[in-house]
């Protein structure tokens, strides 16, 4: 049976699944009950200053984005940091750590970006026992406006200035958590790198407005006819959060650079993924506010049962194995022909691969008077969306053309050998370019 423990940055935890800083971690009653329910670790629902605590809105806090099922596809939060006194967190998280000495438990920490306040934090949170921090520059409303969270996140030059005070203040493990609410995440990165930093974690929340009431022109979610951006997270933001972490799992300078990844991770397979480009372990919030913590015990079995069935006996032994085929479309190998291929006994004659492709990509889709939908392959240009918008699993598939045969749109043969941009003769930039008006195709022409 596969091994799922993880040691991040010599946190050791029984499996990867951490709960994100959030409300599921927000005190000791949820986070004794997730340990229960068989959580790895936790990020401890983000702490502020000493002093008076935030106060929250008292009215809506999120505004979701449901499927046709309604399927909780995206939340967006205006919810701040712990509106609880520090001290009483403190004090809990002593407590759980004590308990469940096997857990990962992380203090994740937001004060404001002076020395002084976190110099006077650090070593009360060491006292707790926990076993690392992780600095929020992510959250994007609220506490943002008040030069915290991701208006330091924004910010390199203070992410590696906090980055080195904490590393300076404190021996436990630094994790800096990442806003995705940037141009380049890896800039963030490399920054936290260059104060020292022991790993990153992204992403935290996307500046969001879900939607506009239409009778109010407000706002959602509407605090008294007023709404504000607020952090999106769940499902939808996982392509976004993959693309991230790959970015930073390549980059020269960050490469190697411990990370967990955060964003819509609701299954195994899509912690797996993650994990396959770089990631130690994953984050998990809006799937626990969905359907609560038991949810890891699926996680953690589809885990184990695919590990077995591929043979990996540890997290390490697939860890990072997609990152190299991670590229820049530039070396994609534009020689790769493929053609739809409708199965006739799955289609269900909807229509939906005809009316796209008709109406919007290349007349690819060819239907008759009984309403049998065929691929046209003298048009097909391979771009899937029939494949995309229709509603039967693989009822449409993508079909490889072999080396040597013709391609029915371009008169072309497939080539054996792949060709990139990078030398392709329509490319300025390319050794073999050739001027316009000539032939400037990769493949061969047909005989
Ligand atoms: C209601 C709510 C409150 C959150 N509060 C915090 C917080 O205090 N600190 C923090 O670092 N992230 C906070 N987050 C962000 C999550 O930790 C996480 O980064 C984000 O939700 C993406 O993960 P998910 O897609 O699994 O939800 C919050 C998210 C939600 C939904």
């Amino acid at each position: 049976m596969a091994d799922l423990t993880t040691d991040f940055i010599g946190i050791r935890s029984p499996n990867p699944f951490w709960l994100a800083s959030a409300p599921p971690t927000d005190k000791e009653y949820n986070v004794r009950r997730a340990f229960d329910a068989g959580w790895g670790g936790v990020v401890w629902k983000t702490l502020g200053a000493e002093g008076p605590p935030v106060v929250n809105v008292n009215g809506p806090r999120y505004g979701v984005i449901h499927g046709a099922d309604r399927r909780v596809l995206g939340i967006n939060n205006i919810e701040l940091i712990t509106d609880r006194p520090l001290q009483t967190n403190l004090d809990e998280i002593a407590r759980v750590k004590r308990d469940y000495p096997d857990r990962a438990m992380i203090a994740s920490i937001m004060v404001p970006c002076e020395e002084e306040a976190w110099k006077a934090i650090l070593p009360r949170v060491e006292d707790t026992g926990s076993d690392g921090i992780e600095l929020n520059f992510g959250c994007p409303h609220g506490m943002s406006e008040r030069g915290m969270g991701s208006a330091v996140g924004q910010v390199p030059e203070y992410i590696q200035m906090v980055a080195e005070w904490c590393k300076h203040y404190t021996h436990l493990p630094v994790i800096v958590k990442l806003t995705p609410n940037i141009t380049d995440i890896r800039k963030p990165a490399r920054a936290a790198k260059a104060g020292g930093a022991d790993a990153v974690s992204l992403i935290n929340t996307i500046n969001s407005i879900t939607a506009v009431d239409l009778d109010d022109f407000a706002p959602e979610p509407t605090i008294d006819g007023k709404g504000s951006h607020g952090g999106y997270c769940g499902p939808a933001v996982k392509p976004i959060a993959l693309s991230m972490v790959s970015e930073i799992a390549r980059d020269p300078e960050t490469r190697g650079m411990p990370i967990s990844g955060i964003g819509g991770v609701t299954t195994w397979r899509d912690a797996a993924e993650f994990i396959a480009l770089g990631c130690g372990n994953v984050q998990v919030c809006t799937a626990a506010m969905t359907y609560g913590f038991k949810v890891v015990q699926e996680m953690t079995a589809g885990l184990s049962r695919y590990m077995d069935e591929k043979g990996y006996a540890s997290i390490e032994d697939f860890r990072g194995r997609a990152v190299p085929n991670v590229t820049d479309w530039q070396h994609l190998n534009l020689n790769y022909v493929t053609k739809a291929r409708i199965d006739q006994d799955a289609c269900i004659k909807c229509g939906r691969c005809y009316a796209a492709c008709e109406d919007t990509s290349h007349q690819a889709v060819a239907m008759s008077a009984d309403r049998t939908f065929t691929v046209v392959d003298e048009e097909c240009v391979a771009c899937n969306l029939c494949v995309d918008v229709c509603p039967v699993e693989d009822c449409i598939t993508m079909e490889r053309l072999e080396a040597g045969t013709t391609d029915p749109r371009t008169g072309r043969i497939v080539q054996a050998e792949p060709a990139d941009w990078t030398t392709h003769p329509n490319n300025p930039g390319s050794p073999n370019y050739v001027p316009a008006g000539q032939d400037t195709m990769v493949s061969e022409p047909a005989e």
